[in-house]
C-alpha cells in the first residue's frame, strides 16, 4: 500500500503528503516480510502463553559463565528479579565473544568526527582498550560495587569507559554532555562516585567548551570523588590538572596491563545508574543490572531493527549520555556484533546535510532517530536529503515522544523512499529497553502509533480513577507485567520506587507516567506525561527541576513551568516568573535567568519564553494550577478557575501576555 501511494504523480511532495494522511495502514512489503528475522504473528501469542519461557530464550543469545536456577523472582514484588543465579559479564558479551569466534576485525563503530575525521574501531581494538582502562580502573582503586561517573562527548572512549566499568563490576553514572557542571557535581554526589571520567574539551559546532576547567570550578571538594580520569580529545593547552587526583587517560592506560579477563557477576549485579527527571526537583537514579537488562537490550534490538550483523550498518542518532544511546548505541547493538555509526556532532555542522552525507558513506542500513531532528530536517527542506545516495537504508526508527503523522509520512517518503517500514518505539529510562513497537515484519503501521507491545511485554490503558482497563478509549498507560530490563530501584531511595511507579495501581501494575489511547484494534497512541515532566527534543525534564533553577535568580520571588506545545522541539520551556518588588521585566533579565538555568542544569533547559507574571493562579491550598497557566500559554480559553483563591489573577496575567504581545 505505502509503495503505490508513494508514487510520484508530478504533483508537490507537501500534496502527496497530505493526501497521504489518509491512509490509516501500511503493511510491511512482501519484500520485507520475506527476509524478516520475524514475520509470523504466531510469536506474539507464544510469548503470552509463556512469557518467562520467551524471556529465557532470549537471555539464551548471551554467553553466560554460569546458567541461572530462576528466570524470574517475584517473591517480593516489586523488586523483581531476573535469571537470578546466573553470572555473566556484559563487556564478555560484547566484546570477547565476538573477538573469539573471528569477528574482532569487525567495525563496532565508524565513529565521525565534526571536523571531518574518520575513526573506525574495530571489535579487536574495543577489546585491547576495554581491557587496559579496566585495569586502570583497578589500579586506581575502584572495585567491584563503586561507582564511576562518566560525563564525555560522542567519541568512542565513552564505549570504552562504559564497558571497563562493566568489566570489573564497577556501576557507571553517565551524565549526558549537555548537563552543566553544576548537574554533574549533583549526580557525583548523590551518587558518591569514586572515580570521573571526563575530557579536556568538547567540540560543537566549531566551537570547543572547556570542560575540564568548568568541571574543576564546580566540583569543589566532593568526598567521596578520589580522581579524575581526562581523555584527551580536543588537545586544548593548559588545561588545569590537580596533583594526586587528576590523571590522563592515555597515560594510566599505556601504564596498565593488558589482560583483564572479565568477572563473573551476578545476573542481578549493578550495571549502571541514570539520573532522570520525574515530578520533583531532585532527579532519581534508575538502576539497572546485568543479565536481565542485556536480554532486554539485545532481544529488541535485533527484533525491532531486524538486525543482521553481517550486513547492516545501525545509526542511532542518539546521545550516549541518555538511555537511548545506551541501549541502543552501546550496549544492544554491541551484544549483537554489529557495526554502528558514531556521530559526533550536530545535525548542522558543517552543513545542514550532514547526517545524510554520513550516511551514504557508511551506507547505513538502519536509522533510529527522534521526532523533533525529523521535523527539523523537513523544515530544512526534502531538497537537502535527496541530493544524497540514501539507497541502503532498510528501516527507520522513532523514539522519544510521539511522532506526528506528517513528520512520519516525511521519514517514510523522503529518508525512506517509501521502501523502509517504520518503527515508532515507545519506552524510557525506566524500562530499559522498547516496550510498545511495532514488529517490521508483522505489523501494520499507523503514523502516530507506537502500534502493541514487544512480545513478552504487556500493556494495558486503565481508567485514572477506577484503574480498570479500558478496550477503547483514553487513559493511563500501566505495563502489567514484570519485564527483565526493568529498573530494579531508584538507587538509594526504595520507597520513591515504590511511591513513584507501583503505588498507585498495586504492586503488580507499573504506572508509567503516559496517559495513552487504545483504539479499537488494540493499537496505543501514547499522549504525553501526566506528571510534571516535560519532553524537549526528546530531552526529559521536570517542571520543578527549571522552577528551583530559575528562582535562584536573586531578582526572581517565585516561577511556574510548564510544557508548551511546540511545532519544533514537541514542547517548550515556558516560565511564569514573578519578580520581586517593583522589579520590572525586561530582556537583559531574561537573558540572566536563561544563564542561571543553563549553569545549573544544561543549556538545553533555557525557558524559550519567559512570562511576566505579577501573580500566579493558585489553588486555596497554594498549589499552582498548571492546566491553566498551559492554556494561558497556548492561547485557548481559559478552564474551570472557580477553584482558585484569587480568580482574578487569570484576568491579570491574560492583559499581561496581551501587553507584551
Ligand atoms: O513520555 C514518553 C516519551 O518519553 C518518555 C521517556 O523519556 P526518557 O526516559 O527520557 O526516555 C526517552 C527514550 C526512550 C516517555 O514516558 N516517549 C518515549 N518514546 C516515545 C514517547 N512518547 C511517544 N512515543 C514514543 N515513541
Amino acid at each position: 500500500m505505502a509503495d503505490t501511494a508513494a508514487g510520484d504523480s508530478g504533483t508537490s511532495l507537501e500534496q502527496r503528503l497530505d493526501a497521504m494522511l489518509e491512509i490509516e495502514r501500511f503493511d510491511p512489503s512482501q519484500q520485507f516480510r520475506e527476509q524478516a528475522l520475524l514475520s509470523d504473528p504466531a510469536v506474539y501469542e507464544r510469548a503470552a502463553r509463556d512469557p518467562q519461557g520467551w524471556w529465557a530464550e532470549q537471555a539464551e543469545a548471551l554467553d553466560w559463565f554460569e546458567r541461572w536456577d530462576t528466570v524470574l523472582d517475584d517473591s517480593e514484588p516489586p523488586f523483581y528479579k531476573w535469571f537470578t543465579g546466573g553470572k555473566l559479564n556484559v563487556s564478555y558479551n560484547c566484546l570477547d565473544r565476538h573477538v573469539d569466534a573471528g569477528r574482532g576485525d569487525r567495525v563496532a563503530y565508524h565513529w565521525r568526527g565534526e571536523e571531518g575525521e574518520r575513526r573506525d574501531v574495530t571489535y579487536a581494538e574495543l577489546h585491547r582498550d576495554v581491557q587496559r582502562f579496566a585495569n586502570a580502573l583497578k589500579d586506581l582503586g575502584v572495585q567491584q560495587g563503586d561507582v564511576v561517573g562518566i560525563y564525555l562527548p560522542m567519541i568512542p572512549e565513552v564505549v570504552v569507559a562504559m564497558l571497563a566499568c562493566a568489566r570489573i563490576g564497577a556501576p557507571h553514572n553517565v551524565v549526558f554532555g549537555g548537563f552543566s557542571a553544576e548537574s554533574v557535581k549533583e549526580r557525583m554526589e548523590f551518587s558518591e562516585a569514586k572515580v570521573l571520567v571526563t575530557v579536556d574539551g568538547a567540540r560543537r559546532k566549531g566551537k570547543t567548551a572547556p570542560i575540564k576547567a568548568t568541571v574543576d570550578e564546580h566540583m569543589g571538594d566532593l568526598a567521596s570523588l578520589k580522581t579524575v580520569v581526562v581523555v584527551r580529545h580536543a588537545r586544548l593547552d593548559g588545561v588545569p590538572m590537580t596533583a594526586g587526583r587528576d590523571v590522563w587517560f592515555d597515560e594510566v592506560c599505556a601504564a596498565a596491563a593488558a589482560d583483564c579477563p572479565a568477572e563473573p557477576l551476578d545476573a542481578e549485579h549493578p550495571l549502571f545508574i541514570l539520573y532522570t527527571s520525574g515530578s520533583t526537583a531532585s532527579p532519581k537514579g534508575i538502576l539497572h543490572t546485568t543479565g536481565g537488562y542485556l536480554t532486554g537490550v539485545a532481544a529488541t534490538h535485533r527484533y525491532v531493527f531486524d538486525l543482521k550483523p553481517d550486513e547492516d550498518v545501525w545509526w542511532c542518532a542518539a546521545d550516549v549520555g541518555w538511555i537511548t544511546g545506551h541501549s541502543y548505541i552501546v550496549y544492544g547493538p554491541l551484544a549483537n556484533g554489529a557495526t554502528s555509526v558514531m556521530w559526533e556532532g550536530a545535525p548542522d555542522y558543517p552543513h545542514k546535510g550532514i547526517w545524510w552525507e554520513v550516511a551514504e558513506e557508511t551506507r547505513a542500513t538502519l536509522l533510529y532517530a527522534a521526532p523533533t531532528a525529523i521535523r527539523t530536517f523537513m523544515k530544512w527542506g526534502h531538497e537537502i536529503p535527496e541530493r544524497y545516495d540514501l539507497s541502503a537504508l532498510r528501516l527507520l526508527g522513532s523514539v522519544g515522544e510521539p511522532i506526528n503523522p506528517k513528520a512520519w509520512l516525511w521519514y517514510h517518503q523522503v529518508i525512506g523512499g517509501g521502501r523502509c517500514p517504520i518503527v515508532d518505539t515507545w519506552w524510557q529510562t525506566e524500562t530499559g529497553a522498547i516496550m510498545i513497537t511495532p514488529l517490521p515484519g508483522i505489523t501494520s503501521t499507523k503514523p502516530g502509533s507506537a502500534t502493541t507491545p514487544f512480545p513478552g511485554v504487556a500493556a494495558e490503558v486503565v481508567g485514572e480513577g477506577d484503574g480498570e482497563p479500558i478496550d477503547s478509549g483514553q487513559g493511563l498507560l500501566v505495563l502489567t507485567q514484570p519485564w527483565p530490563s526493568m529498573l530494579r530501584t531508584l538507587y538509594k531511595e526504595d520507597e520513591r520506587f515504590v511511591e513513584t511507579y507501583f503505588a498507585r495501581f498495586g504492586k503488580e501494575r507499573y504506572l508509567v507516567g503516559d496517559a495513552a489511547r487504545r483504539d479499537r484494534d488494540g493499537y496505543l497512541w501514547i499522549i504525553g506525561r501526566i506528571d510534571d515532566v516535560v519532553n524537549v527534543s526528546g530531552h526529559r525534564l521536570s517542571t520543578a527541576e527549571v522552577e528551583s533553577a530559575i528562582v535562584a535568580h536573586e531578582k526572581v520571588a517565585e516561577a511556574a513551568v510548564i510544557g508548551q506545545s511546540d511545532e519544533d522541539t514537541g514542547q517548550a520551556i515556558c516560565a511564569f516568573v514573578t519578580l520581586n518588588g517593583e522589579i520590572e521585566g525586561t530582556d537583559e533579565l531574561i537573558a540572566e535567568i536563561g544563564a542561571v538555568v543553563a549553569e545549573r542544569i544544561g543549556k538545553f533547559a533555557r525557558p524559550k519564553r519567559i512570562i511576566w507574571a505579577d501573580d500566579l493562579p493558585k489553588t486555596r491550598s497554594g498549589k499552582i494550577m498548571r492546566r491553566l497557566l498551559r492554556d494561558i500559554a497556548e492561547g485557548r480559553a481559559l478552564g474551570d478557575v472557580t477553584t482558585l483563591r484569587d480568580p482574578s489573577v487569570m484576568a491579570s496575567l491574560e492583559s499581561q501576555i496581551k501587553d507584551a504581545q
